[in-house]
């Protein structure tokens, strides 16, 4: 029956996981080496999920995305201690979407997340199979989980061996669902990626072979209202977006999805220190080769979904986003020295380190509640980006809709449901959320930049719903 309490395993623990053949390196996953299982979450129906955590220290377990309270949140609060199993109970209500999961310790989700720990969390309510999109999973419908990595000479994972990386831990190796260099075959027929940028902090402007066009019908959080036709892409760390591509008349073809990081990302921070020779060239991500048809192909539909225009009810709020003053360099020097690890067996410290990036000049502080919200309020956020480089903003609890980006409507890709977003250096972005569920002190939602060696050295604040 549909009231049945539907139930999920999750076992973290620690493994060895082939990047590439030939090449194997210690790692951390969710009942397996690297990774997790995508969880297929059944809206309006209650679950369960049972988390246990197999490694020798604490982590936490995040649902990014999900409107669930404080208390299932999995936020820095709520910590797992070794060996031990936290269970989470509630019933989703949100709409259909590609949501995603990762851990949240304080100070430690760079290199927890980078070890590994990553999955996907589908919301499913049929969407998809009434509007005949691409669903059957695996065949049509492929996940596609991107993120880069540095391996030293000994093919273990290197995590910020250098002060620059606390801008930011970029890698030069590019992993697509936990391996790198895959091949994709796929029949010759509309085909649905969804695409989430899991890397720790680099941006990604997807595009195709041949600068082929794509349609966007899905952002962060939901559906858009109508497909998108687009040749490029920008999804910043923990964004996501549904793609449909058109094969069908591409049998015995190949192609790649690749990102011209060149075309925008050295424009995006005012310091050559943030990027590197990736963010300033193309570079392929996957390469897709085009087989027979099948019989169930999906389709693109014209229309998609209705949106709801969110209207506020309460008063709004402003943020602004700081990063370090150049002068501070030294003391990110310091901070990196207690910070380096050379493999997920010693990713354990994290500890002690300077803050260097701040929200309304505040840094995070797991003593300190920094906005308190009334629970069934409808706010408006803004917020301006007045550091020399790129942040991106994330919200626990709740989707919000781009009001505006300085004073223009933001594009058309990003008109949907979202729950992360890029705000480059001076810009101004508004939006507004419904804050639906409570969220108490003892374990209040984060708001935080997701680029994770900022939102580890201070860029997140708390805020509760009462
Ligand atoms: Cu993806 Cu605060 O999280
Ligand atoms: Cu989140
Ligand atoms: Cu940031």
């Amino acid at each position: 029956g549909h009231d049945k309490v539907r139930e999920y395993h999750l076992r973290i623990g620690g493994g060895h996981s082939t990047l590439h053949p030939g090449l194997e390196t210690a790692t951390w996953g969710y009942n397996g080496a690297v990774l997790g299982p995508a969880l297929r979450i059944p809206r309006g129906q209650p679950v369960r999920l049972y988390v246990h955590n197999g490694l020798d220290q604490s982590t936490t377990t995040h649902w990014h995305g999900a409107h669930v309270p404080g208390t299932m949140d999995g936020g820095p609060q709520s910590l797992i201690l070794p060996g031990k199993t936290w269970t989470y109970g509630y019933t989703i209500d949100q709409p259909e979407a590609t949501l995603w999961y990762h851990p949240h310790p304080a100070g430690r989700t760079g290199p927890h997340v980078y070890a590994g720990l990553a999955g996907l969390y589908l919301v499913e309510d049929g969407t998809d199979r009434r509007l005949g999109l691409p669903h059957h999973w695996g065949v049509d419908d492929i996940p596609v989980i991107v993120q880069d990595r540095l391996l030293d000479a000994r093919g273990r994972l290197v995590y910020m061996p250098q002060a620059m990386d606390v801008m930011g831990m970029k890698g030069n190796r590019f992993l697509i669902n936990g391996r790198e260099s895959p091949i994709l075959k796929v029949p010759a027929q509309w085909l649905r990626l969804r695409l989430l940028n899991a890397s720790n902090a680099r941006i990604y402007n997807f595009a195709l072979t041949g600068d082929q066009t794509f349609y966007v019908i899905a952002s962060d959080a939901g559906y858009l209202e109508s497909p998108v036709r687009v040749q490029r892409l920008l999804l910043a760390p923990a964004e996501r977006a549904e793609i449909l591509l058109d094969l069908r008349a591409m049998e015995g073809k190949r192609l790649w999805l690749r990102s011209d990081s060149a075309a925008v990302i050295p424009g995006l921070s005012l310091h050559p220190m943030d990027s590197d020779q990736f963010d300033r060239s193309n570079f392929n991500l996957l390469e897709i080769q085009v087989d027979t048809a099948t019989s169930t192909g999906g389709q693109l539909p014209d229309h998609l979904v209705d949106i709801p225009r969110l209207q506020a009810n309460a008063g709004s709020r402003r943020f602004t986003l700081r990063g370090m003053a150049m002068d501070k360099m030294p003391l990110a020097q310091q901070a990196l020295a207690k910070a380096l690890h050379n493999g997920p067996a010693q990713m354990s410290m994290g500890v002690g380190r300077e803050p260097l990036f701040s929200i309304n000049n505040q840094y995070m502080n797991m003593q300190v509640i920094n906005q308190r919200l009334r629970l069934g309020s409808t706010e408006i956020w803004e917020v301006y980006n007045d550091a020399e480089m790129a942040h991106t903003f994330h919200v626990h609890g709740t989707s919000f809709q781009i009001l505006s980006r300085n004073g223009k409507a933001p594009p058309a890709y990003e008109a949907g449901w979202k729950d992360t977003l890029l705000i480059r250096r001076a810009e101004t972005v508004r939006f507004i959320a419904h804050y639906g569920h409570p969220a108490p002190d003892d374990f209040p939602y984060m708001y935080h930049c997701h680029m994770l060696e900022h939102e580890d050295n201070g860029m997140m604040g708390q805020f509760t719903v009462s």
